[in-house]
């Protein structure tokens, strides 16, 4: 049997593709490359030294997913990782994350129940929360209304297929939501390769690291928090990967929709993170504080307890590890796939 994976040519798709074939399994990747090169998957062949299926297909294109149903009878479920992730750009472009990560979603959950198959994890976040009332957070803190569109969308494909598990009872819905995921594969082969000026704190470190930004802009140092920059849950994006071949298990269930918190139940500020970044290189991080952005809250880790007890899942990478990597992929790849051959 194999499992589908829209999206697996980006940042966690990818490596989350090398841990599913590490894990044995067959795997096929579509993807619209919307955000991402081909390239990533020739990496992750060199990695396992084993193939992956690839389709360059859209997961709004129905007939597309409807012959690529029909042709692979094998798919036992979907790992659906394909979407917009730009917060910044889900605000100047509403309708197309909409109609994106919605309309994309429908689609895909309308073409695999016509062929019977009705197991899916979804990549959701940790935004979902918005600005909670207290930390950790744990799968019953209450989901609250996003400050962008990007976080409406999660928010919202979770209801929707939410609503479809309860309407047919044979789905298996897996609602990951994941905290803030850095690092890259040790080989330094895969990593993170976000287009134009990053929006998350890590690649915007490597990209100063080398030489390409001068200096990282830190926004607002006046947060409630021990030094006053804000703390997120930063999990490496292996552990990530892993998490999701454990909740392939719940592929086995007779139905229901299980929710759970990926992060590593610990949460770093920002000048940890530099500070872990400089300890683990030996590379300096010349930083500037500026003002707080809007919309940033200033505080949110996760209770990781119940995917550990369910799942098995404990993350074991920490916050050095995930600079050391995310710095050996940048060094090694300071174009990221653009300049690979
Ligand atoms: N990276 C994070 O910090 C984070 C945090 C929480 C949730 N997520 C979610 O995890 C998923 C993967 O994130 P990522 O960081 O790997 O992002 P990414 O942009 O690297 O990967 C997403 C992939 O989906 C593809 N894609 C987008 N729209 C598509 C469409 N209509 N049809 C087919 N392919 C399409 C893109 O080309 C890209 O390869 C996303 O859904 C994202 O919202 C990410």
């Amino acid at each position: 049997m194999a499992i589908l994976v829209t999206g697996g040519c980006g940042f966690i798709g990818s490596h989350t593709v090398v841990e599913l074939l590490n894990a044995g399994k067959d795997v096929i990747v579509i993807d619209n490359l919307d955000n991402s090169s081909e390239k990533s998957l020739e990496r992750v062949k060199e990695i396992t030294g084993k193939d992956v299926t690839f389709y360059k297909l859209d997961i709004r294109d129905r007939e597309g997913l409807e012959k690529l149903f029909t042709d692979r009878k094998d798919i036992e479920g979907c790992i659906h990782f394909a979407g917009k992730k730009a917060v910044g750009e889900s605000v100047a472009f509403p309708w197309e994350y909409y109609e994106n990560n919605i309309g994309g979603t429908l689609t895909l959950i309308d073409v695999m129940r016509k062929h019977g198959v009705k197991n899916l994890i979804f990549s959701s976040s940790s935004t979902v929360y918005g600005d909670p009332d207290s930390v950790p957070v744990t799968e019953e803190s209450p989901v609250k209304k996003c400050t962008n569109p990007y976080g409406s969308t999660k928010a919202m494909q979770e209801t929707i297929l939410t609503d479809i598990q309860h309407a047919d009872s044979e789905w298996n819905i897996v609602l990951l939501r994941y905290f803030n995921p850095i690092g890259a594969h040790k080989s330094g082969k895969i990593g993170e390769d976000p287009n134009g000026i990053p929006n998350n704190l890590m690649p915007y470190i490597t990209q100063v690291a080398v030489g390409k930004l001068e200096y990282l802009r830190v926004f607002g140092d006046d947060y409630p928090t021990p030094d006053g920059t804000g703390i997120r849950d930063y999990i490496h994006v292996v552990d990530l990967a892993r998490g999701h071949v454990l909740a392939l298990k719940k592929f086995n269930e007779k139905g229901g929709v299980f929710t759970y918190n990926l992060g590593t139940g610990k949460g770093s500020s920002v000048l940890e993170v530099v500070n872990s970044f400089i300890e683990a290189t030996g590379v300096n991080i010349p930083y500037r504080i500026m003002e707080r952005r809007p919309g940033d809250i200033a505080e949110n880790w996760s209770d990781a307890s119940k995917a550990e007890r369910e799942l098995g899942f404990k993350a074991e990478y920490d916050l050095k590890d995930m600079c050391a990597d995310s710095w050996n992929w940048q060094k090694n790849n300071p174009d990221g796939y653009k300049t690979i051959s």
